[in-house]
C-alpha cells in the first residue's frame, strides 16, 4: 500500500507545509464526502510534467450515499487533457462544476477506460457499479494553503436525480458548499488543527448547524436523539444550546475564535457526548458553525472497563511476585538454619530459581499485556547474576543485541533457563576452587547475546572461563541445573540447545589479574534457539 505521503514525495513538488495542509484535508474530508453525498478525490500536479499531468493523492467515499467510483484511483496519473475541469481549477484557482466523464488510462490495467469505455459498459451490464462512471456531476474545488494553490479536490456525484431533495439533504449540501468555499479560500481545513481521531464524530452520528449567534438552525435526527439522551427534551430550533440546558462552551468558543473546538461533555454520568464544532467562515467572518455530535457513552465505558482490567492484571502479577519473593525469603531463612553444607547450598539454589521467576512477574506487573519486553527481564537477571559473584572473583557481564518482546508463556521458562546458565558461568567458569591453593579464583567475562527477529529468538551465553569438563555432554548430564535447562528448552520452549567449550569469538578480554597468560582457558558457550511466534510453533 502506498500512502499519500509517499505518492506526494515521489510524484509532486509539494513542500512540507503544503502537503501537511493536504493531509489535514484528507484527515477530515470524510465529513465533506458525507455532506455532499459524493465521492471525493484530491489531485496535485505531477512534478516536472509542466502542468500536463496530475496524480491522485487521496480518495474517499460517502457513508451517506452509494459510491459512484468503484475504482481505487489513489496513485493514478491523470492527464490534464482527460480531466480538463480539474486541470483548469488547479491552474486558475476557480471553483468549477460540470457534467463530464472521467477517463482513466492505466496501461496494462483493467482500469483503462475511454470516456466510459468498454470496461464500464461490461460492468454496467452485470449490474455492478462501474469502476469509473461514464458521466458524473463533477465539481472541482481548488485547495489553497497559505495563499498557494496546492491541489484540487474533485467531487464526483451521481447525476440524474429528479426528485426534490428533502430538508436534511438540502442542509447537508449547503453545508458542503460553505465548507468547499472555505477549502478554496484556504480557511478549511484549519491550519494547525489536530488530525481527527478515530472516535471523532462523523455526519451520521449527529449534526447540528448554528447561526452566528449560536442559535440552532438545524439538528439531524441522530443529533436530536443524542441531545435527548443527555437530557434535552425541548423543541430545539431557534434556541441556543445553552438555553436548552446543554450548556457547552465549545460552540461559543468556536464562534468567538473562528477555530474548531472538540469537547467532551458529560452532563450526566450516563451520557457522554463528543462535540466537534467547526466554525463556518465567509470573507473572514464567522457566519455560524457546524456541530457534529457523537454519543460516546458506551465507548468511554468500555475504555474505563479496559483500563480497570489492565490494572487488575497488573495487580495480580504484583501479588504473584510478592508471594514468590516471600517464598524465596523463607527458603533463605531455612537454609541458614541447616548444618549440612549440601542442604544449605540446595536451598539456596531453590531460592535463586524462585527469584528468577519472580522477575518475570515484576516486569508483567509494570507492563501488562501478552507480550513482555524481555530486555527488561534480562537486565534484572544479569543483576542477579552479578550479585551472586563471590568476593574475590571478578566477572564482567556484557549484553549484546536485544531480546525484543516475547509472550508471557515464553518469558517464564526462558528466564529460569538464563538464570541457570548465568549462574553456572559464575560458579563453574570462574569461582570454583576459591580458597584452594592449586586453583586460584579467576576473573573474566560473560557475554550474553540475544537476537529476536519476531519469528525466532537466538541466545548465546559465552564465558572465557575454565571450559567444560572432559567428555561433558549436555544430553547425557543428569545434574539438576542443566537437566532443568534442557527440559525447559526442548519441551516447553520447543527449541534446541547446544553447549561446547570455546572462547568468545569477539572482544577477547584483557588478561585477568592473578592468572598466568599461558593458563589453559577455553571458555564455554551455550547456544539456544527457540521459536517466538505462534505460526512458527505450527
Ligand atoms: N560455564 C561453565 N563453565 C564450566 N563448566 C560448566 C559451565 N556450566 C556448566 N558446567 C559444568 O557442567 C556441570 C553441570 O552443571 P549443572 O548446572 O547441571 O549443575 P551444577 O551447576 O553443578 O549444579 P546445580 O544443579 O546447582 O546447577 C557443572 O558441574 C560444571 O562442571
Ligand atoms: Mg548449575
Amino acid at each position: 500500500m502506498t500512502t499519500p505521503a509517499e505518492i506526494a514525495a515521489r510524484h509532486t513538488a509539494l513542500d512540507v507545509e503544503s502537503f501537511t495542509h493536504v493531509q489535514r484535508l484528507l484527515g477530515t474530508w470524510g465529513i465533506l464526502a458525507d455532506l455532499s453525498f459524493s465521492d471525493l478525490l484530491v489531485l496535485a500536479e505531477v512534478r516536472g510534467s509542466g502542468g500536463s499531468h496530475m496524480v491522485v493523492l487521496g480518495q474517499v467515499r460517502p457513508s451517506t450515499a452509494a459510491t459512484v467510483l468503484r475504482a481505487d484511483l489513489v496513485g493514478q496519473m491523470i492527464a490534464v487533457e482527460d480531466w480538463p475541469l480539474a486541470g483548469e481549477s488547479l491552474a486558475s484557482g476557480e471553483l468549477l462544476s460540470a457534467i463530464a466523464s472521467l477517463p482513466v488510462h492505466v496501461p496494462g490495467s483493467a482500469l483503462a477506460t475511454e470516456g466510459g469505455g468498454d470496461l464500464v459498459a461490461d460492468l454496467s451490464e452485470t449490474g455492478e457499479i462501474p469502476a469509473v462512471p461514464p458521466e458524473a456531476s463533477i465539481e472541482c474545488v481548488p485547495v489553497r494553503s497559505g495563499g498557494d494553490l496546492v491541489a484540487v479536490m474533485v467531487r464526483v456525484g451521481a447525476i440524474g436525480q429528479t426528485r426534490r431533495p428533502g430538508r436534511l439533504e438540502r442542509v447537508y449540501r449547503d453545508l458542503y458548499q460553505r465548507l468547499a468555499s472555505m477549502v478554496a479560500s484556504g480557511t478549511f481545513p484549519f491550519p494547525g488543527e489536530e488530525l481527527a481521531t478515530e472516535d471523532a464524530p462523523r455526519v451520521g452520528d449527529g449534526l447540528m448547524v448554528v447561526d452566528s449567534e449560536g442559535r440552532l438552525t438545524f439538528a439531524s435526527p441522530n443529533a436530536v436523539n443524542a441531545l435527548h439522551r443527555s437530557g434535552v427534551n425541548t423543541a430545539l430550533e431557534g434556541h441556543r444550546l445553552a438555553e436548552l440546558g446543554a450548556e457547552s462552551s465549545a460552540v461559543d468558543h468556536a464562534l468567538a475564535t473562528g477555530r474548531p473546538v472538540i469537547e467532551e461533555v458529560e452532563r450526566r454520568s450516563d451520557a457522554i457526548m463528543l462535540l466537534h464544532c467547526t466554525p463556518l467562515i465567509e470573507d473572514s467572518s464567522v457566519t455560524g458553525a457546524m456541530v457534529l455530535v457523537r454519543d460516546v457513552t458506551d465507548l468511554r465505558r468500555l475504555d474505563r472497563l479496559l483500563l480497570s482490567k489492565d490494572a487488575a492484571i497488573r495487580e495480580v502479577h504484583h501479588r504473584v511476585k510478592n508471594n514468590l519473593q516471600t517464598i524465596s525469603a523463607l527458603l533463605r531463612l531455612q537454609a541458614r538454619r541447616l548444618d549440612s553444607v549440601e542442604g544449605r547450598l540446595a536451598l539456596r539454589e531453590a531460592e535463586r530459581r524462585v527469584r528468577s521467576i519472580a522477575v518475570v512477574h515484576e516486569i508483567l506487573s509494570r507492563e501488562p499485556g501478552d507480550q513482555v519486553p524481555f530486555q527488561q527481564i534480562v537486565e534484572l537477571l544479569l543483576r542477579m547474576a552479578e550479585d551472586s559473584v563471590p568476593p574475590g572473583v571478578e566477572v564482567v557481564f556484557r549484553m549484546v543485541g536485544d531480546a525484543g518482546e516475547v509472550s508471557a508463556d515464553i518469558a517464564t521458562p526462558l528466564s529460569v533457563v538464563l538464570a541457570e546458565l548465568l549462574q553456572n558461568a559464575v560458579e563453574h567458569a570462574f569461582a570454583i576452587g576459591i580458597g584452594t591453593e592449586n586453583e586460584p579464583p579467576l576473573a573474566g567475562s560473560v557475554e550474553l547475546s540475544m537476537h529476536n527477529d519476531g519469528v525466532r529468538l537466538s541466545v548465546s551465553i559465552c564465558d572465557d572461563g575454565r571450559g567444560l569438563p572432559e567428555g561433558f555432554d549436555i544430553d547425557q548430564t543428569d545434574s539438576l541445573g542443566l537437566s532443568i535447562v534442557r527440559d525447559l528448552v526442548t519441551s516447553q520452549l520447543y527449541g534446541t540447545i547446544t553447549m561446547r567449550s570455546g572462547r568468545i569469538p569477539a572482544a577477547p578480554p584483557e588478561e585477568p589479574r592473578g592468572v598466568s597468560a599461558d593458563l589453559e582457558r577455553s571458555g564455554t558457550c551455550v547456544e539456544i534457539d527457540i521459536p517466538v511466534s505462534m505460526e512458527d510453533l505450527g
